[in-house]
């Protein structure tokens, strides 16, 4: 059988609104064609992002309810980390209120201004955190991942000889930490394989410097390792997830994504005496070590979460409905970053539309088309996102659709599918943008725009 059907059934639902041709007309003027300040009930099908989108199971609800909210020693604290322990093996799990909280605790125990944080790719907060303690934030993914057209199974690997030739240029002693984005966000969703890892460990290993993993959408990544990495097809993903984990001296962790949670992260590690500063600075922060900026309904959640992620028939729907989105597309026409990643698809929206020139931000005036079109809500990536006024473009105009876990059906992917397909049939009418209003920072959130 090829219908794809979700492995769940659904059990309370939630209404979507439907609104008019003149109505988003009228919503996107309102919002200055930033899609970012449209409210979320003027949207039909939200892909703006999978963080803390998806739909939690019926476990998960009777985890929330079962939550222990005591301050200090609370019992969903130990059901979490006795998950968490089976899963990663690392000897200490500090519960943050989100991945950025890891990222930041992290960085500011680690890292020195001056120094160096190599990764495959980093995502934004990562960069910015790793940044704001005065170190350097470097990707060195491989050559090949800059062709959004080339069709390789493990696009999201690190540059292994580039790492080498890093830590020879800066010194092992100015690198505190190596990254690796599991599956690789920035990248397109990219998966990264055993070997990579491996490879990657090997080296750090012989410099005596601490790998971690940003494992947000490790399951993902562990299924991609299952279908595509020679020898681990009979493996089950929870087995190919704990040799990832074991192959690293820590991670962090957003479990906003493949923890299917609305809320929560933690911050993993093997180092005793990095745990104990951790443990300081989050008590300054996010609150005492058993609890760490969540309630223990929240920690709960996430225990279920992190366990109903690993499931093969979850995996096997997840990445084939994300692959059916993108092939879909791709096979009539609409260029994608190829292959299909696990989160999300990339539409590479300079190819598309090439009559738009990356100062009038194709990524955004796809974004604005789709919604206008079909009430669909996108991300751009490309220079709104990454460039600075007066810079340079961004390396690649994309438009980003992911997709929530286990809130859309295959009719939602389908419609998707048609929208994309339809506004791709006009694709020279759609115009560019200019920017009339921007923040000094991050100005994609609430920059204003006027269609030219
Ligand atoms: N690392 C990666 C690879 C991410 O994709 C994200 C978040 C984070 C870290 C930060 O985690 O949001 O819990 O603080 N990505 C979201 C996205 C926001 O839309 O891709 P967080």
């Amino acid at each position: 059988m090829k219908t794809i059907i979700e492995p769940f059934r659904i059990k309370s639902v939630e209404p979507l609104h439907h609104s008019t041709a003149a109505e988003r007309e009228r919503y996107l003027v309102e919002a200055g064609y930033n899609l970012f300040r449209i409210e979320a009930r003027h949207i039909l099908i939200d892909l703006l992002t999978d963080s803390g989108t998806s739909a939690m199971s019926t476990e998960q609800w009777a985890g929330v309810m079962r939550g222990d909210e005591s301050y200090a020693g609370s019992e969903s604290f130990f059901r979490l980390k006795r998950v968490a322990d089976d899963l990663t093996g690392f000897r200490h799990m500090i519960p943050t209120h989100q991945g950025r909280a890891a990222e930041r605790i992290l960085f500011s125990v680690m890292c020195r201004p001056g120094n160096v944080v190599p990764s495959n790719a980093h995502f934004d907060t990562t960069r910015a955190n790793i940044e704001f303690t005065g170190a350097r934030a470097v990707n060195l993914p491989i050559p090949e991942a800059a062709d959004t057209q080339a069709r390789l199974d493990f696009k999201g690997n690190m540059d292994v000889a580039a790492l080498a030739s890093l830590i020879a240029a800066e010194g092992a002693d100015n690198i505190p930490l190596v990254m690796l984005t599991v599956t690789n966000n920035s990248g397109g969703g990219q998966p990264v394989s055993l070997a990579n890892i491996e490879a990657v460990e090997q080296v750090c290993r012989r410099h005596h410097i601490p790998l971690y993993l940003d494992a947000c959408r490790f399951a993902e990544n562990a299924w991609f390792i299952r279908e595509r990495e020679p020898g681990y097809a009979s493996w089950s993903p929870k087995q190919i997830a704990q040799k990832m984990f074991s192959l690293a001296d820590g991670c962090t962790f957003s479990a906003k994504k493949d923890a299917f949670a609305n809320i929560g992260g933690f911050l993993s590690t093997n180092d005793d005496r990095l745990a104990q500063q951790q443990t300081n600075l989050l008590i300054l922060t996010e609150g005492f070590p058993t609890y760490g900026g969540l309630a223990g309904r929240d920690l709960d959640a996430i225990a279920v979460g992190l366990e109903e992620v690993l499931d093969p028939d979850y995996l096997r729907y997840r990445i084939a409905s994300t692959r059916y989105l993108g092939r879909h597309i791709a096979d009539h026409g609409v260029p994608i970053v190829e292959p299909p990643g696990g989160h999300a698809i990339y539409i590479d929206a300079a190819r598309m539309l090439p009559h738009i020139p990356p100062h009038q931000f194709p990524g955004q005036a796809l974004a604005v088309e789709l919604y206008r079109h079909a009430s669909i809500r996108s991300v751009e990536i490309g220079s709104v996102m990454f460039s600075v006024p007066g810079g340079r473009p961004a390396p690649h105009e994309l438009l980003r659709l992911a997709i929530p876990r286990r809130v859309y059906t295959q009719s939602h992917i389908d419609y998707v599918v048609e929208a994309i397909l339809e506004v791709n049939d006009r694709k020279h009418e759609v115009r560019g943008l200019e920017i009339v209003e921007e923040p000094p920072f991050l100005r994609h959130f609430s920059a204003r725009f006027r269609q030219l």
